[in-house]
């Protein structure tokens, strides 16, 4: 059937759900058209902006009637900051779009009928949950403002007074940097012509130890004198770690070559009574109270008695895998990138685990040889980036024949397609499925699924 609607058309629409990744579902004369900016339950004046064959998607430009569960949204950034997407949706009406986001995806790509899903585990803060956050310079009206990027644009950045995700530390360190940039006069670097200086500023803090790293990114030069950025960092007694990288390439890249300028060359983080070390660009999960829950999760899933040889891929610093080693005969993790093994390595390390052994590689071309060296695994678990269990890594993964795998997702669709390989090709159940809402207000989703082989 010919679409009913044509790009730039002005329709009015009735949300009926929200769709994963974030925009209103509605339909136009049976004709699902997905809407950015509407919330279930609203009536919408909405433009469309794209036709494809089985859909289009559209803009609200006003709403003409409020869904039951739109709120006020608490932070006055709202709307044009594009850190946030749902703080106007009640928290409640959040999760359970989530939840069924999941259940959606093992119904229809999973071609599972009756999902074995559990209730979504709601995220522990709604607000001030994050543990890193990374800014943008751009010139402003007072001298350079410093903040996140405006909603749908990567060329301008909004000025950032309070962001609600981080702490008052986060927000403190966030202006101090902002102050010091304005009386220095330095200037922010244009993306566009390439002039300018200051590129970011990147807070991480150890929400269990109360450390806090921070990295400022510039072009290159020697533009400021180090010192005095140092004193000003240095008010802060929880700042323990100053670094200082050079990108000198237009693409915007924070895991640049760092130089330390003052303190420890990295802090720590503590998950699960493990003590985890935080460098400038190493990976960790975001929210630390509900990577807590996430580990959990997975540990949970994993069954384990003391006696299983257990897979870890995709490991990152080797977070999952130290999670597990206490209640395994032996872990191995494999992650693509060598920085996060050598932070793998060290955090064994610290924590005195000495049955956890990492590799660097791709997990669809080293399974191969881990299992030579490894045997074969009683358990695997797989935390994969959003396009899930790429290239040969699925069948692969699959053809290990271990009797459990916990999968860990940030992306039910490819978690669906996934299983179902694993299912009708190497006989895997899937027999939990948990949602995990860890970035509130935010599309995105996370599971931890088991699936056992039945065959
Ligand atoms: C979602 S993170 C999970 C990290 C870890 N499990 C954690 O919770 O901190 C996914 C990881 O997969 C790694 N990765 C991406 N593609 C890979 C591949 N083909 N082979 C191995 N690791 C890969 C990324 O570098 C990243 O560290």
């Amino acid at each position: 059937m010919a679409a009913p609607v044509q790009k730039g058309e002005e329709l009015e629409l009735r949300i009926d759900s929200l769709a994963y990744g974030g925009s209103g579902v509605a339909r136009h004369d049976g004709f699902v058209v997905f809407v950015r900016g509407g919330l279930p339950g609203d009536r919408v004046r909405a433009r469309v902006t794209k036709v494809k064959r089985g859909f289009a998607e559209a803009a609200a430009d006003a709403v003409l009637e409020p869904g039951p569960n739109r709120v006020e949204a608490p932070c006055p950034h709202f709307g044009t900051c594009g850190g946030c997407r749902f703080q106007d949706l009640a928290y409640e009406a959040q999760i359970s779009a989530k939840e069924q986001q999941v259940r959606d995806a093992l119904v229809r790509i999973g071609r599972i009928a009756e999902p074995p899903l559990e209730p979504i585990v709601p995220a522990a803060s709604q607000y001030g949950y994050r543990n890193k956050l990374e800014y943008s310079f751009a010139a402003g009206d007072e001298g350079v403002e410093l903040g996140f990027h405006r909603a749908g644009r990567w060329d301008e950045v909004v000025g950032i007074d309070a962001c609600l995700l981080t702490t008052d530390l986060g927000n403190a360190i966030r202006l101090a940097v902002r102050d010091w940039a304005r009386e220095e006069r330095l200037e922010a670097y244009d993306q566009g012509t390439g002039d300018g200086y200051l590129r970011h500023l990147v807070v991480r803090e150890g929400r269990n130890t109360g450390q806090a790293l921070v990295l400022l990114v510039t072009a290159p030069g020697e533009r400021f004198e180090t010192g005095y950025l140092v004193d000003v960092l240095r008010r802060f007694p929880e700042v323990r770690s100053i670094h200082w990288a050079v990108n000198d390439t237009p693409a915007e890249r924070t895991n640049v070559t760092t130089t330390l300028l003052w303190g420890d060359e990295a802090i720590e983080e503590e998950i699960l009574g493990l003590r985890f070390r935080l460098r400038p660009a190493a990976f960790l999960q975001t929210n630390t109270e509900m990577a807590e829950r996430l580990y959990a999760l997975a540990r949970e899933c994993a069954g384990l008695t003391g006696a299983e040889n257990v897979f870890d891929l995709y490991c990152g610093t080797g977070t999952i895998a130290l999670a597990l080693a206490g209640g395994a005969a032996s872990v191995w993790g494999v992650e693509i990138s060598e920085e996060s093994v050598a932070c793998a390595v060290e955090n064994a390390e610290l924590n005195g685990i000495a049955n956890a052994r990492f590799y660097a590689g791709n997990v669809g071309q080293t399974l191969e040889r881990l299992v030579e060296e490894a045997g074969r695994p009683d358990v695997v678990v797989v935390d994969p980036p959003r396009p899930g269990l790429a290239g040969k890594a699925l069948r692969r993964t699959g053809g290990l024949g271990a009797a459990r795998i916990v999968y860990v997702s940030c992306n039910p669709t490819t978690l669906a397609s996934d299983v179902k390989v694993l299912r009708d090709e190497f006989g895997y159940a899937l027999v939990r499925c948990r949602p995990v809402d860890m970035f509130p207000h935010t599309p995105h989703v996370e599971s931890v699924s088991l699936l056992t082989r039945s065959s």
